[in-house]
C-alpha cells in the first residue's frame, strides 16, 4: 500500500505510491518511480505530500472513490472553461460554450453511479492537490462529498445532478476577484474580505444567466457561504432559509478547504475538521448533514499516520464501517520486530491521539 509521507522527508530511492499528475492530467511521475534528488526537488515544488511504496504495506490499497483518468477528465473540463470563460469582459458576458453544460452533466450521471455505491470515502482526497490543480481538485472533492451526502439522504437523480454539478461550479465566481486577493496568505483587511465576499453574488449573477443550467445550480453558488445562525454571506440567510443545497454544500466545502494543505499552511487533520463541524452545528452548519457527512467521510483515511495512546505510531490500514472513529491500524515500531495489526474497534484500551501528522513516522526500509 502507498502511504502519505511529508515531501520534506522524502529522499532519494524511496519509490512513488501513486502516480502524480499535472494540472491537465499528463503523468509527470508514474506510481513506482525511484525518486532521484531532481524529482524531489520538482515534487517539494509543487506538493506538500505524496504517496511513496512501503513494503509494511504489501497487499493494502488506499480505496480510490474514482478513477483517475475519471477525475481528470472533469479537471480538464473545467481548467478549459474557466480559461475561457475568465477573458470575458464582465461575468454579465459570459456565455458558456455549446458542450460544456452537457460534458459536465454525462460525466456528473458517472460520478453519481461511482459516489452511489461508495459506502464511506476512506480516501484522503485533499492529498491529490499540489499546489497548481487545487482548484479545480477542490471543485471536483466538493462534488464528491455533496453528493456522499446528497445521496445518502436519498435525494432524486435529478436533484443530484444539480447538487454536483452546482459543486463543481460553486467558486466560478471567484474569476471576477482578484488574484493577489484570494491568495493572500495574510489576514484580509475588511475591503479586500468584502471583495472575496462577492464571489458568491459573480457566480450566481452568471451561472443564472445560462439557459442550459438550472435555477438550483446558481443558488449554489449563490449560497454555500450561508451560514444556519445568519453570520454567512452574502443575503445573511437563516436556518430553513438556506436552500438544502446550500447547507450540503457549506460542509462540503468547508471541510475539504480545511483539510487540503496550502503553501502557507498544512492542512488541519479530517479527524479536527470533523470534530469542529459537529462543534459548530446549529450555529453554522444543519446538524442533519454534518452526522451524515461524519458516516459517509472517514475521519481516518487509509494511509493516515496515527499516533497512539501508548506511544507507538501506526498508519490506518482499513475502516470499521460501525465504529468509524476506532479503525484498523498498523504500528511498525512494534519492539517484537515486525509490523502488526491492531484493531481499534475491539482494542479498547488503545486510542488515537493525535493523526495527520506526516513528520511522526520516517523508517521505509
Ligand atoms: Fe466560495
Amino acid at each position: 500500500m502507498p502511504r502519505q509521507i511529508a515531501t520534506a522527508l522524502l529522499r532519494p530511492g524511496m519509490k512513488l505510491g501513486r502516480s502524480i499528475y499535472d494540472e491537465r492530467g499528463r503523468v509527470l511521475l508514474r506510481r513506482g518511480v525511484e525518486l532521484k534528488e531532481a524529482y524531489i526537488a520538482r515534487l517539494k515544488h509543487y506538493f506538500s505530500s505524496v504517496y511513496i511504496e512501503d513494503r509494511a504495506f504489501d497487499g493494502i490499497e488506499v480505496p480510490q472513490v474514482i478513477a483517475d483518468e475519471q477525475r481528470h477528465e472533469l479537471q480538464m473540463t473545467l481548467a478549459d472553461e474557466w480559461g475561457r470563460v475568465a477573458k470575458a469582459a464582465s461575468f454579465e458576458r459570459v456565455a458558456f460554450s455549446r458542450n460544456f453544460a452537457r460534458s459536465l452533466s454525462d460525466q456528473m450521471r458517472n460520478l453519481m453511479t461511482t459516489v452511489r455505491f461508495t459506502t464511506c470515502i476512506q480516501e484522503d482526497l485533499s492529498a491529490l492537490a499540489g499546489y497548481d490543480n487545487a482548484t479545480y481538485v477542490h471543485s471536483v472533492n466538493v462534488a464528491i462529498y455533496a453528493l456522499a451526502i446528497g445521496a445518502g439522504l436519498g435525494l432524486p437523480d435529478s436533484m443530484l445532478l444539480d447538487l454536483g454539478v452546482g459543486a463543481l461550479l460553486h467558486d466560478i465566481g471567484k474569476l471576477w476577484v482578484p488574484g493577489h486577493v484570494l491568495n493572500k496568505p495574510d489576514r484580509l483587511t475588511a475591503e479586500e474580505y468584502e471583495q472575496v465576499q462577492k464571489h458568491a453574488g459573480y457566480g450566481h449573477d452568471m451561472l443564472v444567466r445560462q439557459p442550459e443550467l438550472s435555477y438550483q445550480i446558481a443558488h449554489c453558488a449563490f449560497q454555500h457561504h450561508e451560514r444556519m445562525n445568519g453570520s454567512g454571506y452574502p443575503r445573511r440567510l437563516r436556518g430553513d432559509e438556506i436552500h438544502l443545497f446550500g447547507k450540503i454544500l457549506a460542509v462540503a466545502d468547508v471541510y475539504d478547504a480545511m483539510v487540503m494543505h496550502r503553501p502557507y499552511r498544512p492542512g488541519v487533520s479530517p479527524a479536527d475538521v470533523m470534530e469542529y463541524l459537529f462543534s459548530s452545528v446549529g450555529s453554522l452548519f444543519d446538524l442533519e448533514i454534518v452526522s451524515l457527512f461524519s458516516r459517509k467521510v472517514s475521519m481516518y483515511p487509509v494511509g493516515t499516520q496515527v499516533l497512539l495512546s501508548d506511544g507507538r505510531v501506526a498508519v490506518v490500514v482499513g475502516l470499521r464501517e460501525a465504529v468509524p472513529s476506532r479503525p484498523l491500524v498498523r504500528v511498525l515500531s512494534d519492539q517484537e520486530g515486525g509490523p502488526s495489526d491492531i484493531d481499534l474497534s475491539v482494542t479498547l484500551n488503545l486510542t488515537i491521539v493525535h493523526a495527520g501528522d506526516v513528520t511522526i513516522y520516517t523508517a521505509i526500509d
